[in-house]
């Protein structure tokens, strides 16, 4: 059973998002993404990284068949329990999976889009990454071990 943080809760077009101490909270960069995204109605989506889910469920709402995934098993349990309590919301479906980057996805999957707001602060020397907040924000020792990752594993997946 997953406790989220009671009194914790985000709203956002209809959406009811609960949030949890261990999973990244919905910042700038969250509603920047959200901003810029244009998404049809149908369009395949994948979220790496989705967190509490904020970013697949507003496609979802508008739509999208969106499939998601994050490393943090917090994350993945979150952005389920989120996905359950806006059911009624969505005119697209949502699908929650776990892993690394792409490792949850398989080879005949086809997507319009790929979503990855990831973790880009580089590490300190003192300060090694060292729970799950980390892991969602900081990209290893120059702050692009996640980005050079994603790029090289996106030229696995198929548009
Ligand atoms: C900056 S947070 C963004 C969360 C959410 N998408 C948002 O915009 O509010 C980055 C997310 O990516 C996840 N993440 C970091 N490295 C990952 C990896 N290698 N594979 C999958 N998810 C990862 C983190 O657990 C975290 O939930």
């Amino acid at each position: 059973m997953l406790d989220t943080i009671p009194n914790k809760t985000f709203h956002l077009n209809g959406l009811v998002i609960d949030l949890h101490p261990e999973v990244y909270d919905p910042a700038e960069d969250s509603f920047l993404m959200i901003e810029a995204l244009k998404i049809n109605y149908g369009d395949k989506i994948l979220e790496i990284g989705t967190g509490c889910g904020l970013i697949a469920l507003e496609c979802a709402r508008c739509g999208a068949q969106v499939i998601c995934t994050d490393v943090n098993p917090f994350a993945v349990q979150l952005a389920n329990h989120n996905s359950k309590r806006n059911r009624q919301m969505l005119k697209g479906t949502l699908e929650v999976r776990g892993g690394d980057l792409f490792s949850s996805i398989k080879e005949r999957e086809l997507f319009d889009i790929v979503i990855f707001n990831l973790p880009y602060l580089p590490a300190s020397n003192e300060k090694k990454v060292c729970g799950w907040l980390d892991v969602a924000t900081v990209g290893g020792k120059d702050g692009l071990q996640v980005t050079k990752r994603f790029i090289e594993g996106i030229k696995n997946i198929s548009f």
